[in-house]
């Protein structure tokens, strides 16, 4: 079933018209209490969603409609290891890499043996390369980590380790290479020294094209600055498939795999995580999952009303399939967090990125918005135009940490009052009475007002959510990721979709073989295969690079 499917879809459709000539700053002037009414804390982050165009009724509906969807049972076989990514046959047990519990079973196997002694393994060989004590071929300290991957063995490390800056070891400094383009990895081992480098080849399946290309090349460094034997020395990989980074010449206690019930955006929490566990350490990690375990344990218990990552879904859903937004912005106010909204475009769109349900019938609803971002101020200088008066309605996360870690005269009050105002202005936006007060103010005509007047108003009533967060730290961090992971498990319930497969990556990628099969061939006449587009840039290349 979807949420279209369910009793409250008629009655939310009809408060969807009752509300659509409200005001939010009105319900805001009717009700002293609407924000403590809409927001919620957890932890040492609050989430403020007064600023939607919801009332209590908006929010009693929706929660009907999850428990018409049994979104309670379905976040229960998600935790237990139901096989609920069905295209794929799999389990999604993410959550199992944070998880205390003593037994979780996949096919009968308690998974948790498994997890634990990988940890052990995982933890002592970042602690070893943290220390000093795991050394270059030639009895050197490693000064520089590199992670090869791509998709969800990039961004989440890349995100994370830039996240808890604050919290790295200055001994060690980490680079990241995904891009099969060759500027990637050339511009980042010009400045390394082989001896002093590790690499960590991050690739769930061993096979992945990019990753594949950029780990040859490496070791063709390696090889040519250190000889055959460094190989053991400079590499290390984080896979599921042992055979292959073994065959690759990696040593097999350096290798750290995970079940097939991870999936790649899902997978920071385990060995995919090494960069971030080398830099900030076991300790600091073990607190990153806590905080992310946290929200699991909130999420599988709180009732929906005070439940974070279902109300955030909740919003989504309002905002999407009622209100019709059509994006969804992520804006972070720490540049710490510049990587949230790369990260958050994968988790998200990879996930719910999807027209077709679970029961293989075409969607006739909206699934998952388009998400982008960027960090506040930067944002405001750039498309913040268009969230405040362009034709479109984005649905804004504002991220706000309130300690920054760098606190440098009046910096955080400024980026602090920057993010807030933002959420006011989007709401409020500017009357005509105001506008026209203000260019009064400022000694022009009336004929003057009258011309500008239209480009100076804002309409308001646009949505957005705030994340209040009393500081980033490594268990802040992972709560609000791991609360992004269960919003985007949610929507995926109400539009009945699999969240967990990624179908839509693999038609490019086949493609992409058969072209290059064609861009080295000499017989132009297989270009007849194609449409007249795909042949002739095919040609231009050929005979450019000829
Ligand atoms: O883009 C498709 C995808 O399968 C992602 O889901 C995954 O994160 C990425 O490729 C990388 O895959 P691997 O870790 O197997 O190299």
């Amino acid at each position: 079933m979807n949420f279209e499917e369910t009793q409250s879809f008629n009655q939310l459709k009809k408060h969807c018209v009752f509300l659509s000539d409200t005001k939010i700053a009105d319900l805001f002037a009717q009700d002293k209490e609407r924000f403590s009414k809409f927001s919620r804390s957890f932890g040492d982050i609050i989430f403020d969603f007064s600023k939607n165009l919801i009332d209590e009724k908006t929010i009693e509906l929706l929660i009907k409609t999850a428990e018409q969807l049994n979104l309670r049972d379905k976040i229960s076989d998600m935790f237990d290891g139901v096989k609920i990514n069905m295209t794929e046959n799999r389990s999604v047990l993410h959550t199992a890499l944070r998880s205390n519990e003593e037994s979780i079973k996949v096919d009968g196997k308690n998974i948790m043996n498994d997890i634990q002694n990988t940890n052990e393994a995982l933890f002592k060989f970042a602690e070893s390369v943290r220390s000093g004590e795991f050394k270059g071929v030639n009895g050197d300290r490693i000064l520089d980590v590199v992670n090869i991957g791509i998709g969800g063995s990039y961004l989440g490390p890349l995100m994370a380790v830039e996240a808890l800056k604050p919290y790295k070891t200055p001994l060690i400094n980490f680079h990241f290479v995904s891009n099969v383009d060759g500027t990637d990895i050339t511009e980042t081992i010009k400045k390394l020294s082989p001896e002093t480098t590790l690499f960590i080849i991050a690739s769930k399946t061993f096979t992945t094209d990019e990753t594949m290309t950029n780990a040859e090349t490496a070791k063709k460094w390696i090889v040519e600055k250190l000889g055959e034997r460094a190989i053991g020395n400079h590499f290390c990989a984080v896979s599921s498939n042992i055979e292959l980074a073994n065959k690759f010449g990696i040593k097999k206690e350096n290798i750290f795999g995970f079940g097939d019930y991870v999936g790649g955006r899902y997978s920071m929490w385990g060995p995919i995580g090494l960069p971030l566990l080398i830099s900030i350490g076991t300790e600091r990690f073990k607190e990153f999952l806590d905080g992310a375990r946290k929200a699991d344990e909130h999420f599988k218990n709180t009732p929906f009303e005070n439940n974070i990552p279902v109300l955030m879904a909740l919003i989504s859903i309002w905002n999407v399939n009622f209100l019709n937004t059509t994006s969804s912005a992520i804006l972070p106010y720490d540049n710490y967090l510049r990587y949230v909204p790369l990260y958050l475009q994968q988790l998200v769109m990879e996930s719910n990125g999807k027209s077709v349900d679970r029961l293989g019938n075409h969607t006739k609803y909206k699934t998952c918005p388009v998400v982008f971002g960027e960090v506040g101020t930067n944002g405001q200088h750039s498309f913040y135009q268009l969230l405040h008066q362009g034709t479109e309605k984005i649905l804004c996360d504002f991220i706000l940490p309130v300690l920054s870690h760098n606190e440098t005269g009046e910096h955080q009050l400024k980026l602090l009052a920057n993010g807030i105002a933002q959420t006011e202005a989007l709401m409020k936006g500017k009357s005509d009475e105001d506008v026209i007060r203000e260019l009064k103010e400022k000694g022009l005509s009336n004929s003057e007002i009258i011309k500008l007047l239209p480009y100076k108003v804002f309409d308001g009533n646009r949505p957005s959510n705030t994340f209040l967060i009393r500081e980033i730290t490594p268990e802040t961090f992972g709560m609000l990721i791991a609360f992004y992971e269960h919003k985007t498990f949610t929507e995926g319930v109400f539009w009945n979709i699999n969240s967990f497969d990624q179908f839509g990556v693999e038609l490019g990628k086949q493609l992409a073989k058969r072209v290059l099969k064609d861009l080295k061939n000499t017989d132009d006449t297989l270009l007849n295969n194609y449409d007249s587009s795909t042949a002739s840039l095919i040609e231009i290349v050929k005979n450019i690079r000829k």
